[in-house]
This record gives C-alpha cells, structure tokens and sequence, in this order.
C-alpha cells in the first residue's frame, strides 16, 4: 500500500475522520475554487484585493528595490501581479509549489507579462526547508509572500512551523508578507463558507469524487453533504463532509463504516485578532512592521520582519 493511501485511511480511522485539504485541488476543484474566490459571499479574495490596491506603493517602499519576492503556492494571481508591478527593480519572483503544472502555468503567465523580471519556479513541499536558486541579479532582501489567509488552514503549531521555514527562506534582513483573515460576525464568515449558489459544496464533494478516481474507493457522492461551521471557542471555520446515512465506504481494501450524520473534516480556516497573529508570527521570530486592514476590518495583510 502506499503511504499516500496509508495516511488517508489512519486519517478516516480516528474518531474524529479527517481527509488532507490537499485533496481537494485536482483539475475540477482548482476551477471550483477559482470559482469561489469570486463568489459575492466569498469576501477574502476581494478584501484583500482591496488592501493591496490601497496600499501597493507603502508595501513596495517597505520591500525596497531589488528584492527577491518568493511566493509560497504556485501565484499568477492580480495579488503577485500588481507587486511585481509596483516593486522597484525586483531581482527574481520565485513561485513555490508542490505541484509541477501549477509552477510551469505560474511561470508562463508571469514571464509573458514581466519579460524584464527573471522568474525561476522551485518544485518543493514548502512544509519543510527548501534550497532557493541563484538568480542572475544579487537580491537585496527576500521577501516571502503568502496571500489568501492560506495559514489559517493549518492548526496552530503547524501555522508555527510554516512560519518558521518563511523566516529560514526569508534569511537575514528578510521579510514576509502575508493575509490572514480576521475575526468578525460568524454570520459573515459562515456565508463565506456556505454560498447560495453551492459552489463550496460542490468544492468540498470533489474531493470524494478525486479519491474515487485517484485511490478506487466507492464514496456516493449523494450520501454525503458539504457542512461549514464557525466555532467561536476555537475561532476557526470547520469545513466537512456528513453522512446522509449509516454506510459503509470500501478504500484501499479496508472497510470504513459510517453513522448517520458522522462527519470527515476536510479543512480548517482559522480566524484571528491582529494581536493573536503578531503574537503567533512573533513566536516564529518576525516582528510585524506594519499592518493594513480594510475599513470593515475584515482581513488582513502583514508586512513581518526578521529583527
Ligand atoms: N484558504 C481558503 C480559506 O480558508 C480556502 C477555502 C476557501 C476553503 N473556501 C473553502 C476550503 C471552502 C474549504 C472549503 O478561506
């Protein structure tokens, strides 16, 4: 048995069943999630656009010229596109992804728009430390990038470790710039989960159907439903798949049974205070320079240093 398949059944044999998040993203679900960050409920995306467009020129005076801008997951996105816009001489733009096809998109996308900027993917599981290449031109201070409160989908001591790789990769005189989603009426944050239209149900549901595809099982995708919840003790949203019924779900060999109304969590996405996110990034050893927020103050972007 592989250990991919040997993780996702001791995943669905705690009593608590979880799937890797990173399930969800084959080709239908990167489209889905597209989808989703356009959605009228799903306001992080454009939140954060939002900050970005207000306050571009300060962050590309603070990142200084000739920096390195070293994105965690594979960017094209309008976020990447207007910093490399506004960086003064930046010296390389360097996409992060485990996945190859993300990278060679990201890469052709960029370059097309940015000929003048030299940019080199590196294919690594950003988990754990990874070699940054040598660009032609010195950088002066890389600067890691992490948009999309994507951090908020770890719990707390992985956040912490995903930190501390950014302040290795951001090295001496470093920085980070990063968006974390921020605390606010549950009302707003589980609209943002469960839109009108279905998308995000659809979203998390792929993820049975890629299984099924990738690792034979038998999930119905009909005995399932998507379930977002805010949980204000733990502030975090807990996105998951319930059972319709008592059924079995035949994988790998192995047999998983499931009660009526037995839920598979498939993601967290934590939800913070601006002092309990400096307070997190400062265990990891950045100190926050400077914070921008929207006039709802409804999201968040950091511009961490290493002091
Ligand atoms: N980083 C995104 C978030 O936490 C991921 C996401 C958006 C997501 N919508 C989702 C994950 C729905 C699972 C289900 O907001």
């Amino acid at each position: 048995m592989s250990d991919e398949l040997a993780s996702i059944l001791a995943g669905l044999r705690r009593p608590q069943k979880t799937i890797s998040p990173k399930y969800f993203y084959d080709e239908a679900g990167s489209r889905l999630f597209e989808e989703i960050t356009r959605l009228p409920e799903y306001y992080l995306t454009a939140t954060e656009l939002g900050i970005m467009q207000a306050h571009i020129g300060e962050m590309a005076d603070l990142i200084g010229e000739r920096a390195s801008l070293i994105e965690f997951g594979a960017g094209s996105g309008m976020k990447t596109r207007m910093l490399l816009q506004h960086m003064h001489s930046p010296a390389v733009y360097v996409p992060v992804d485990i996945s190859g096809d993300h990278l060679i998109d990201s890469q052709r996308s960029i370059q097309a728009d940015f000929p003048d900027v030299e940019v080199i993917p590196v294919a690594a599981d950003f988990l754990h430390p990874f070699e940054l290449p040598r660009p032609r031109t010195m950088p002066l201070r890389n600067v890691v990038y992490f948009p999309g409160s994507t951090i908020g989908n770890f719990e707390y001591e992985d956040a912490l470790r995903l930190l501390r790789v950014m302040h290795t990769e951001a090295a001496d005189g470093g920085a980070l710039l990063i968006g974390a989603d921020l605390q606010k009426d549950p009302a707003v944050i589980e609209a943002a989960y469960n839109d009108g239209a279905g998308v995000t149900a659809r979203f998390n549901l792929n993820m049975l159907r890629h299984l099924n595809r990738e690792f034979g099982s038998d999930f119905d995708l009909d005995a399932f439903e998507h379930r977002a919840t805010y949980d204000r003790d733990e502030r975090r949203v807990v996105v998951e798949l319930v059972s319709r019924r008592r059924q079995v779900v035949a994988i790998g060999g192995a047999q998983i049974p499931f009660g009526e109304g037995e839920s598979i969590v498939t993601e967290y996405s934590h939800k913070y205070s601006l002092d309990g996110f400096a307070g997190m990034a400062g265990e990891a050893g950045f100190a926050v320079e400077r914070v921008w927020t929207d006039p709802r103050r409804w999201f968040s972007v950091h511009y961490c240093t290493r002091p």
